[in-house]
């Protein structure tokens, strides 16, 4: 397997971090007809959202061409939960940017068989894809997406369980531990790896040693985000404490 060392943007604090961000997240987005990207939830983007509707909120003419790809999903949840991710993302930038509703391909959480959702979602891209613009964050142990430690490089979008510690760093977000369920869809390791550009969002010293293991360690399954390694189109936007450094 080839490769790559990773083109990595050192930012500085929390502010650096979210504006350079946002900055070269605008120029991809700008610099494609009809991008298809993936956005990730959780806190490490939320600064850069708020920075992209501040100083782009109005550009309607570029956000109505975005095409959004859901990057993962809880499985089991109804329509119009505040946790489907689909409208975390809708809350946090799409409602407000005016990604319209036909332009988001989205998992059904609640599909009879999720194996065939994986698989409508896996046959959608290829149809309309590539994805343009993979924007990642990373998990404390390592995942991507929800891409959990074990998944192979060739994974394809899937139904996964979720490993107690997911389970436990998503509890923060909605309270507790019984309100995060316990199956999710991802798309793959292999479906985002075909992806023209990818940009993996890494804050905080609480990620220091997954962006380590990420960067240094050997290319394993144990360590999802270390297939990235294996691609020449990655960017890593990350701060000094995700580094590791003062
Ligand atoms: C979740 C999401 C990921 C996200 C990761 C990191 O598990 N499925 O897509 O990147 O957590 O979240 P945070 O930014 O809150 O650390």
């Amino acid at each position: 397997m080839g490769e790559f060392m990773p083109d990595i943007i050192r930012t500085d604090d929390a502010q650096d971090f979210a504006d350079t961000a946002a900055r070269l997240i605008w120029a991809r987005i700008t610099s494609i007809k009809n991008p298809l990207i993936t956005f990730p939830t959780g806190k490490t983007p939320l600064d850069i959202y708020s920075r992209l509707l501040r100083d782009h909120g109005g550009d309607k003419a570029v956000w109505e061409k975005v095409r959004y790809l859901a990057l993962d999903e809880y499985v089991g949840l109804p329509e119009g939960d505040e946790r489907l991710f689909a409208q975390w993302l809708g809350r946090e930038l799409l409602d407000r940017a005016g990604v319209p509703a036909s332009n988001r391909m989205v998992f059904n959480s609640l599909a009879a068989d999720p194996a065939q959702e994986a698989k409508r979602m896996e046959q959608w891209i290829a149809a309309n894809g590539p994805i343009d613009i993979a924007i990642l964050g990373l998990g404390e142990n390592g995942h991507i997406g929800f891409n959990e430690p074990g998944s192979a490089f060739d994974s394809v979008t899937r139904q996964i369980a979720l490993s107690p510690e997911t389970r436990e760093a998503n509890a923060r977000y909605w309270g507790s531990l019984d309100k995060v369920p316990e199956q999710a869809f991802t798309l793959g390791l292999k479906t985002l790896s075909s992806a023209r550009h990818v940009f993996l969002l890494v804050s905080g010293a609480h990620k220091a040693a997954a962006l380590e293991a990420t960067l240094h360690g050997p290319l394993t399954p144990d360590v999802p985000a270390t297939v990235l390694r294996t691609l020449p189109n990655v960017t890593i936007i990350a701060d000094k404490a995700a580094l590791g450094l003062k």
